[in-house]
C-alpha cells in the first residue's frame, strides 16, 4: 500500500560546514510523485537519506503512513529496513553474479516470501519494467538503462509504501535519458506507488513530478505543480533556476492597472504584466531597482532589497519575458 510522506522541519548538520538541510518541511500525498530540484550540494541526497534513515537527521520529524520514523527531539529512528521504502540510486546498484529474475527476486527471498508467490511477482514486475525477454540473462549483459530497469523493479517488487529514488537516469546517455524518463512515470504511476524523486534537471523535474520542490543551500524554496514553479516563482533563484533565458533586465516607467510599462536596457519599451494583484510592488522604483539588480546578480538584489521578489512571465511580440516586483 502506498503511504503518504511528511517531513517536518527536517534539518540536518554534518559535522563541517553549514547545515545540509535547514528546516525543510513538505508532505507526498500517497501515490503522488514529488521532485525535489537544485543545484549539486543543494541538500537532495540528504533529505533523501533521512527519510531513508540512511543519515541521522539533527531534528525535524519524518512521518511515513502516519507512523512516526524519525524524531531526534523523542529518541526515535525506525532503521531503514522497517521503514518499508524502495530506494533507485544514480549507479545502477545490481548483483553483478546474478541474472535478472534473480536480482529481482533478491528482496523477496530476503523476506522469505513463498517460491510461488516469489515466482509471481517477479514475472509480473519484470513486465511492469518491460524486461520479461531478459529475465534469465546475467544481469551484467544488460545496457544501463536495462539495468536500471532491474534496480527499479527489485525496488518495487516487494510493493514498498514509499519509492525513493536519486538521479536514477543520470548515467544513462540523452536519448535514453528522456525515453526512461517518461517510462518511469508511467511504471510508478502504474505502481501506485508514492514516490520521492531527486534531480538536478529541471524537465526531469518537470515531466517526472505531480509536484517538483525547489532547494537551494539546503532550503526548500518552493514546492508546487511544474506550471505553478514555471509561471509563479516565489522568487528569483526559483525563476533563474527553471529558465534564466527568460530573464530581462529593465526599468519600470509605468503602472497602468495590471499591466506596466518596461523599458529594455536596448530602449525597447514593452507593456507587461508585472506581477499578480496580492503581490503588487509598493513603487515603480522599487521594482525598477529589483529589476535592475537582477541584471548584475542574485545576492545584490537580496541585499539591496526588503522582501522576496515576486516574478511572472509573460509574452511580448511573441518572446517571453520575466517581469519581477519585491
Ligand atoms: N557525509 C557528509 N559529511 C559532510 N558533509 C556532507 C556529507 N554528505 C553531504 N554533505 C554536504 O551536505 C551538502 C548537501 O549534500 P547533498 O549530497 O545532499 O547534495 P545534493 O543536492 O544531493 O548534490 P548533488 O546534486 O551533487 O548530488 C553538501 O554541501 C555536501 O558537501
Ligand atoms: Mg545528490
Amino acid at each position: 500500500m502506498s503511504a503518504e510522506l511528511r517531513v517536518e522541519r527536517l534539518r540536518k548538520v554534518f559535522a563541517t560546514g553549514a547545515p545540509a538541510v535547514d528546516d525543510v518541511s513538505f508532505a507526498v500525498g500517497a501515490g503522488e510523485i514529488v521532485a525535489l530540484l537544485g543545484p549539486s550540494g543543494c541538500g537532495k541526497t540528504t533529505t533523501l537519506r533521512c527519510v531513508a534513515g540512511l543519515e541521522h537527521p539533527s531534528a525535524g520529524v519524518v512521518r511515513i503512513g502516519g507512523a512516526t520514523v524519525s524524531a531526534p527531539s523523542e529518541g526515535v529512528l525506525v532503521p531503514p529496513r522497517a521503514r518499508n521504502v524502495g530506494m533507485v540510486f544514480q549507479s545502477y546498484a545490481v548483483w553483478p553474479h546474478m541474472t535478472v529474475e534473480q536480482n529481482v527476486a533478491y528482496p523477496l527471498r530476503q523476506r522469505r516470501t513463498s517460491r510461488a508467490e516469489i515466482e509471481r511477482r517477479t514475472a509480473e514486475t519484470l513486465k511492469l519494467v518491460g524486461l520479461s525477454e531478459f529475465a534469465r540473462r546475467p544481469v551484467v549483459s544488460l545496457s544501463g538503462g536495462q539495468m536500471q530497469r532491474v534496480a527499479l523493479a527489485r525496488s518495487l517488487v516487494y510493493e514498498p509504501a514509499l519509492l525513493l529514488l536519486d538521479e536514477p537516469l543520470s548515467n544513462l546517455d540523452a536519448n535514453l535519458r528522456l525515453r526512461l524518463r517518461d517510462d518511469l512515470r508511467r511504471i510508478i504511476k502504474r505502481t501506485g506507488v508514492t514516490a520521492l524523486y531527486v534531480t538536478h534537471d529541471q524537465a526531469e523535474a518537470a515531466v517526472l513530478g505531480d509536484r517538483v520542490g525547489v532547494m537551494r543551500d539546503g532550503r526548500l524554496l518552493q514546492i508546487g505543480p511544474p506550471a505553478e514553479i514555471y509561471n509563479r516563482p516565489a522568487e528569483l533563484f526559483v525563476a533563474q533556476f527553471t529558465g534564466a533565458s527568460n530573464l530581462l533586465a529593465g526599468r519600470v516607467l509605468d503602472r497602468d492597472g495590471e499591466f506596466g510599462t518596461v523599458e529594455a536596457p536596448s530602449g525597447h519599451r514593452l507593456t507587461a504584466s508585472p506581477c499578480s494583484a496580492e503581490n503588487s510592488p509598493r513603487s515603480s522604483s522599487a521594482a525598477a531597482r529589483a529589476m535592475r539588480s537582477t541584471a548584475r546578480s542574485t545576492s545584490c538584489c537580496r541585499r539591496r532589497c526588503a522582501g522576496p521578489i515576486r516574478t511572472r512571465r509573460t509574452r511580448w511580440q511573441n518572446e517571453e519575458i520575466l517581469v519581477m516586483s519585491p
